[in-house]
């Protein structure tokens, strides 16, 4: 593979940024750089059903929510997003009413919202699950001392946007420290919000009256930067990506390095610079894959959503490489896929043990969710023969245009149904 990629918006940051448009009383917002996307569909459908007004044109989208008065998010569409869950927060601030689905099981976990309802109780809201729905009340949500079990990215990005207009001081500790929860902070500050700490453990929100609509610029998406890192590297390719945002690829580049995957920044990197995308050159090594251990970890450790891209290169790689899924207890649904492409893997409870094989065999493979189908199609890059995947839908997602994407880089695919 040679050539040029640029990668779209983040999508885990444009669902948190769309659903804090909610906040806004006045104003309208405009988000820069959306990237085109089933789960963005789905969340503009669920702001449209509570009533707020969005027009869409490419890759930005200017967000009203003047108008909302439907505070509810319906099981239809919670059931295709678990994400959906990100509007709680902001209903019960803005609002002091809420009626989410809660989100069920998932192909990668149980994934229980917990904390979340834990949190907004601490900040005075009454909560009930009834019929399968979260109901919630509140007349002024309170600021508060909350302090995380465990680390959950959502979580901190519902509390946070609960925060913003809730009275006083609300501090977050054990916090969750990904880059789009920098990216929420910088928007939910230009709507007039006050926060401190964002990307570190512990974050101090004080309550203000009122926001406002503001502007912001989605970042790269890193997770799909490291999809294409891994794609050069498996396929022995020599790639430009345009604007990787490499400073929050750090615990994935260093990894691809032992790999034998280089990553090269094209311009002056600063390693703070965590929401720019800058252009990089990946490039396999010489000498070929070697193979390491990997466990997935909360930002800045490895991201459990690069997991079934790495297995896959390491699959291929010399030797034999342990991988560790320590977030969520069912994200190995790719590895019977990869076995049926030829891959020697071994999985006991949250381990998998990748013993390198020499070649992979293309196979009917179907996908299980977003991630594992990005790792399939790795897989089928590889392989011999054709690779057919199925349930292309969990691709679509997360991933925007990404057949033609690899294409333009030279891989042999095509999509043949939706
Ligand atoms: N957890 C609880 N209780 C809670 C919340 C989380 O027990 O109330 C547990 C989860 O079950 C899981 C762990 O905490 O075992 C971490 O989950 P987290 O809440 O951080 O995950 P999330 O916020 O639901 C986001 C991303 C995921 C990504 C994870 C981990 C979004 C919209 N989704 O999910 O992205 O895998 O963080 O980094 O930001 C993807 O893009 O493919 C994807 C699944």
């Amino acid at each position: 593979m040679t050539g040029e990629v640029v990668i779209g918006g983040a999508k885990n940051s444009a669902l948190p940024l769309v659903a804090a448009t909610l906040l806004a009383e006045t104003g309208r917002s405009r988000l820069e750089n959306i990237p085109n996307l089933r789960d963005i569909n789905t969340i503009i459908r669920l702001l449209e059903g509570m009533g707020a007004e969005i027009e869409r044109s490419d890759g930005e989208l200017q967000i009203s929510t003047a108008a909302v008065s439907n505070c509810q998010a319906p099981y239809e569409l919670v059931k295709t997003m678990r994400a959906s869950i990100l509007v709680l927060g902001p209903l019960l601030a803005r609002f002091g009413e809420a009626r989410v689905s809660l989100p069920g099981g998932c192909a990668i976990g149980a994934r229980p919202v917990n904390l979340h309802i834990r949190g907004l109780e601490q900040m005075g809201a009454e909560i009930r699950v009834e019929h399968g729905y979260i109901i919630g009340r509140a007349k002024r949500l309170k600021g508060a001392d909350i302090s995380f079990d465990m680390t959950t990215v959502t979580g901190t990005e519902n509390l946070m946007m609960a925060a913003v207009l809730a009275e006083g001081t609300t501090c977050l500790h054990n916090a969750a420290r990904e880059p789009e929860i920098i990216d929420l902070a910088v928007f939910l500050r230009k709507m007039g919000a006050v926060i401190e700490g964002e990307g570190t453990q512990t974050i101090v929100i004080t309550g203000v009256e009122k926001l406002s609509g503001a502007d912001c610029q989605v970042m790269p998406d890193r997770i799909e930067a490291g999809t294409f890192m891994v794609a050069a590297g498996i396929s022995d390719g020599d790639i430009i990506i345009k604007n990787a945002p490499l400073a929050a690829l750090g615990s994935l580049t260093a990894k691809l390095h032992e790999i034998g995957v280089e990553i090269e920044p094209l311009v002056e990197f600063h390693e703070d610079e965590l929401l720019t995308g800058i252009p990089v050159r990946v490039k396999r090594q010489a000498s070929g894959l070697n193979s390491l251990d990997v466990k997935t970890m909360p930002y800045p450790g490895f991201p459990t959503d690069m997991q079934a891209q790495i297995m896959t290169l390491l699959a291929l790689a010399r030797g034999t490489s342990v991988i560790s899924e320590t977030i969520f207890e069912n994200r190995f649904m790719h590895v019977f896929e990869l076995q049926r492409m030829g891959a020697d893997i071994e999985v006991e409870g949250r381990t998998a043990v990748v013993r390198g094989v020499e070649k992979l065999s293309g196979a009917p493979v179907m996908a299980s969710d977003l991630r594992a189908s990005a790792g399939l199609i790795l897989a089928g890059l590889a392989a011999d023969g054709e690779t057919v995947m199925s349930r292309v839908y969990h691709l679509d997602r997360g991933y925007s245009g990404f057949e033609h994407k690899l294409k333009a880089l030279g891989a042999d695919i095509k999509r043949i149904k939706e």
